[in-house]
């Protein structure tokens, strides 16, 4: 069986955890969860990266003492995980003994080889991001990302020989093209090892200055420097030397990082591992960085986004969802809530939900809420399921290249397409008709379809995919599904298996918006904003015959029904009233019926009424209902009539 390891950044434990934090996990379990359904032995692991100066001032600051202080955070970062759905297999944290034995041991190995040397540094250092920097590195004399001045130190320290191995990873990075991606991240590498000898890196920090980190095992005087500790938790945590998971897993090891760690992931890292006599990892994976209204998240400007919230907000499903369809991976993205309820709208509630919505709907009407055993196909169901096919194959194939958005996009074809298809295929009709042998075809097409989509989105938003198959009577186990065989295999869901009844697993949501008060909460008229009375006033409640031959009433076939893009109540009603075109209606009718109750139904309709626009979309037109004590009901005619027929 082919193995699929995946790692996160260990997060520092000085604040608490962000949207960016929540975005790499995600991205991580997303593909731990892919490879899974590749039929691959995975293996995910995050963790919290807990020594260094950063964390002593941190605690400093919130008067505890660094292990207390760094229990807490950690387990605000460990805790948050299993929130957003991500379910990792181990979480390390660098304070722990089977991490701090390995990084002695990776340390003496490489001193005992000569490749740690003791010397004396002086260098610019800049305590937020704890590393040196040299005077070109700096921007008008302040550190480039914390826009401070750094403080000049000069000491004696230990060495790790990292200009030795400058060669060797240059040389690495240019026979394995997929070693660092996307590609712009290493040519940035490569252009970095082209432009000079790379300087040695300081490994170690007095204990004079800072005893919190794992002690030099060669020198007592001296703790190891924090990111020649943290990197190392990556074999740590799988048993470096000896575990089997160690055997397994470091030689498919991918690791997930933004861009702000390139260079500690993609030179510091593979020539520790070289010097370490470690095989180099297989990829390391950049991402761009998640703004504000395009600009860096930060605690000082009040920026930064609580992933709790969003998720509490709008669900995890929607969360998740736009985090991976929106980023082009190695982008920088810009988040916002307009942006996530946009996504929401209309991919998630419009067109995935729409889809499940109408077809278990018409399963039940028409057959009982059983799936049916299809009959001859015809070519719009060869036709689909062709393009299901693209749809999988792109899907797979971008997925794995972490093109999530493309991976995406490509899927929706389907659902889109499978939208279509029910317009063009006209269910309502075909049961008009009694053709029932077709509308079985054409609902099992649906069916299916549906399933193989639950299926694939299960990296992505892996609850709704659950509930999906579950709605089609599904028991979600990620062995009994392998991806790699779904495009070509049809006819997996079974004739015979109950559906439910209906799904909203997507409801709509609307941004809020300040709205002039017209009605209170018993639907009785209140005072408008503007002073007035909205109800009627007294003694008008007759009107005269007159006022009522006004009205021109009609009665129509509804011949297809959309939810309004932008409005959870309201539906798009394309009503024959008998005249050249077809009208639109807009009514407020989508709490009480689904599209399909409604497809195929003659309705009265006030014919004459002004047109109007109800949130960008125009109204033709009003439908006539009756108000019940259980909802609503249509009004409608005794018998089939000509539409267009006039009620009087
Ligand atoms: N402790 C080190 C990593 C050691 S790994 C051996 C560290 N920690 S961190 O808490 O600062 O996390 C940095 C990582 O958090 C980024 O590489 C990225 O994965 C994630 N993000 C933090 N802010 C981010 C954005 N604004 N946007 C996207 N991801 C970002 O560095």
């Amino acid at each position: 069986m082919d193995s699929f390891y995946i790692t996160t950044p260990i997060y520092y434990v000085n604040a608490k955890p962000h949207l960016g934090h929540a975005y790499t996990t995600i991205v991580a379990d997303s593909l731990n969860r892919f490879h899974k359904l590749m039929g691959k032995d995975t293996y995910f692991l995050t963790g919290t990266d807990e020594h260094g100066d950063k964390i002593v001032k941190a605690a400093e600051a919130n008067n505890q003492s660094p292990q207390e202080y760094v229990d807490t955070i950690s387990a605000l970062f460990r805790n948050l995980w299993p929130d957003l759905q991500c379910e990792h297999n181990d979480f390390i944290r660098t304070t722990e003994p089977r991490h701090v034995k390995v990084v002695q041991d990776i340390l003496q190995k490489v001193y005992d080889k000569g490749d740690i040397y003791f010397g004396e540094y002086g260098g610019h250092y800049c305590y937020g991001c704890e590393r040196f920097y040299t005077e070109k590195e700096l921007v008008d004399g302040k550190c480039p990302d914390h826009l401070t001045e750094p403080e000049y130190i000069s000491e004696k320290n230990y060495f790790f020989k990292m200009g030795k191995y400058q060669d060797w990873l240059k040389q690495h990075i240019l026979n394995n093209p997929d070693f660092i991606r996307p590609e712009q991240y290493r040519n940035e590498v490569l252009s970095l090892l082209e432009s000079g000898a790379l300087e040695d890196l300081c490994i170690s920090r007095p204990k004079s200055r800072l005893t919190w980190g794992i002690e030099l095992p060669f020198d007592k005087d001296y703790v190891t420097y924090v990111w020649f500790d943290a990197l190392i938790n990556y074999i740590s945590a799988i048993g470096y030397p000896e575990d089997e998971k160690f055997k397994e897993f470091w030689p498919v090891v991918n690791h997930l990082v933004a861009k702000d760690i390139l260079k500690p992931h993609a030179v510091f890292w593979p020539t520790m591992l070289k010097a370490a006599e470690i095989e180099p990892y297989q990829n390391l994976n950049v991402h761009g960085y998640w703004l504000i209204k395009d600009t860096k998240m930060s605690k000082s400007l009040g920026n930064v986004v609580e992933p709790l919230k969003m998720k509490d907000t709008y669900g995890i499903n929607a969360f998740r969802y736009f985090l991976l369809r929106e980023m082009s991976f190695g982008q920088d993205s810009s988040f916002s809530e307009e942006a996530l309820v946009g996504r929401l709208n209309a991919d998630l509630a419009n067109d995935l939900g729409n889809l499940f919505n109408r077809t278990l709907s018409m399963t039940h009407k028409y057959f009982g809420g059983v799936v049916p055993s299809p009959m001859d196909e015809e070519i719009e169901d060869v036709e689909i399921k062709k393009l299901g096919q693209q749809a999988m194959h792109t899907y797979q194939e971008e997925f794995a290249k972490l093109r999530f958005p493309r991976a995406l996009e490509g899927l929706w074809e389907l659902v889109r397409g499978l939208n279509k298809y029910i317009d063009t295929t006209a269910p309502w009709a075909l049961f008009k008709e009694k053709n029932m042998d077709r509308l079985s075809t054409v609902m099992y097409v649906l069916l299916e379809n549906m399933r193989k989509i639950a299926v694939h989105v299960w990296p992505v938003i892996p609850e709704a995919s659950e509930e999906m198959l579950e709605q089609l009577g599904i028991q979600f186990d990620p062995r009994k599904f392998v991806l790699t065989k779904e495009p070509d295999v049809w006819g997996l869901l079974e004739s015979g298996t109950e559906v439910a009844k209906s799904s909203n697993l997507f409801p709509r949501v609307e941004l809020p918006e300040p709205q002039p008060v017209a009605k209170n909460g018993n639907g009785k008229a209140v005072k408008t904003s503007d002073g007035k009375k909205a109800g009627k006033e007294e003694g008008d409640e007759f009107i005269e015959f007159e006022d009522f031959q006004k009205l021109d009433l009609r009665v129509g076939t509804v011949l297809t029904v959309e939810r309004h893009p932008d409005a959870d109540r309201l539906l798009l009603v394309r009503v024959d009233l008998g005249e050249d075109e077809p009208r639109q209606v807009v009514a407020g009718l989508a709490e009480f019926f689904s599209p399909e109750d409604l497809e195929g139904r003659q309705v009265v309709v006030v014919a004459n009424l002004k047109p109007r626009k109800l949130r960008k979309q125009v109204s033709q037109g009003m439908i006539l209902a009756i108000k019940t004590e259980e909802g609503m009901e249509l009004l409608t005619s005794s018998a089939e009539v000509i539409n267009g027929s006039k009620v009087s």
